[in-house]
This record gives C-alpha cells, sequence and structure tokens, in this order.
C-alpha cells in the first residue's frame, strides 16, 4: 500500500437518519467495508466508520479531491438513540433512509418527524439526501412507489436515490453525490 493511502484534503460528517429496520447500518457497512448482513440487530447506541473516496472539482475538471467521509449512525428506534445534539454537531450531510417495503403512512409520517429533528438540530445548510432502500425486493413486497418518495422529496427540496445495501446498487452513488454536493 503506498504510503499516501490514508491522506485526505477534507473531513465530512454524514449522518443516517431513518426509523428502525431501514437498512441504516447495512448502508455503512456496504459503504466503508463491503460488508452486508442479513440478521436483524438494531444499533444500539452510535457508531461511526469512515471512508475516503475522490471526486474531480467542478472548478477544476484535472484535480482530484480526497474526501473522508465519516458516516454516523445511530438507532432508528427513540429508546436506544444517541444523545440528539452531539450526533448532529458538525454533520454537513444526511441520509434520510426510508424502506420501500414498508407502511406508507407511517413511513412518510415518521420522515417528516426526522427531517423536522434535522431542522431542530442540525445546521440549516446540511446537505440532506432522501434514499429509498431495499430496491433488491422491487418486485416482492413494495409498498411505496418512487414517484411517491420522488414527490414526498420533492416537497422538501431534497434529491432523491433508490439503493440496495443488499445487492450494492446506488450505495457508493448515493454517498458520493452527498459528498460532491457539500464540497
Ligand atoms: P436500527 O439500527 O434498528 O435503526 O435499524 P437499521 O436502519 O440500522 O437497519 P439494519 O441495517 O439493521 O437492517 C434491518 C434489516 O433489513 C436487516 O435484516 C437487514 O438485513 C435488512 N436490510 C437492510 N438493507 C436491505 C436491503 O437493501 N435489502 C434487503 N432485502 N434487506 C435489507
Ligand atoms: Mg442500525
Amino acid at each position: 500500500a503506498s504510503p499516501d493511502k490514508h491522506k485526505y484534503d477534507h473531513l465530512f460528517k454524514i449522518v443516517l437518519i431513518g426509523d428502525s429496520g431501514v437498512g441504516k447500518s447495512n448502508l455503512l457497512s456496504r459503504f466503508t467495508r463491503n460488508i452486508f448482513t442479513h440478521d436483524e440487530k438494531s444499533t444500539i447506541g452510535v457508531e461511526f466508520a469512515t471512508r475516503i473516496i475522490g471526486i474531480t472539482d467542478e472548478r477544476d475538471e484535472s484535480a482530484s479531491v480526497r474526501i473522508k467521509a465519516q458516516v454516523w449512525d445511530t438507532a432508528g428506534q427513540e429508546r436506544y438513540r444517541a444523545i440528539t445534539n452531539a450526533y448532529y454537531r458538525g454533520a454537513l450531510g444526511a441520509l434520510l433512509v426510508l424502506d420501500i417495503t414498508s407502511n406508507k403512512q407511517t413511513t412518510f409520517d415518521n420522515a417528516a418527524r426526522w427531517l423536522r429533528e434535522l431542522n431542530d438540530h442540525a445546521d440549516s445548510e446540511i446537505v440532506v439526501l432522501v434514499i429509498g432502500n431495499k430496491s433488491d425486493l422491487e418486485s416482492g413486497p413494495r409498498l411505496i412507489t418512487a414517484e411517491e418518495i420522488q414527490e414526498f422529496a420533492s416537497a422538501y427540496k431534497h434529491p432523491y436515490i433508490e439503493t440496495s445495501a443488499l445487492d450494492g446498487s446506488n450505495v457508493d452513488e448515493a454517498f458520493k453525490s452527498v459528498v460532491e454536493k457539500i464540497y
């Protein structure tokens, strides 16, 4: 390995938010370690993991910038949550994760609550991406359409992307798009 492997130009803190079971921890492990776990094991407290990714500088297309994404993950369940203020402190990006196989009404009610919490605790300039996770279950138990989530996200002027932590589709793209937008 080259001695420069761990060098980076900027460190961005990004937080994962969303209900219990939507796949936050698996998106994190897929992105940082390329690992997926089938068993259900709710996060207790707070964890974080990092990965350095290269992006190109919009102002100078020949320049590559190395960003260390420090991604924080906590429990969707209230009783296991980390201290809210510390979790959001210094966060430049947030991924609001929804599960496309969950109940529609509950999902959107709770998503609005997550955005209110962001509004109350995070920097007003924070970059938000809405994620519809578990796209691999498209033809099975899907209960929320892409259009419905798109509509929800647009109402808040946030972009939307579908991912699967299971097969890995769009996971890197989701994190990368947030990092690029922050930069
Ligand atoms: P909390 O820690 O309780 O807030 O949940 P979480 O949002 O971290 O969810 P977690 O990553 O633990 O995933 C919950 C369950 O969904 C696990 O059984 C995962 O294997 C499964 N899961 C996560 N992502 C996907 C996905 O993209 N596709 C499918 N099919 N299952 C997934
Ligand atoms: Mg978790």
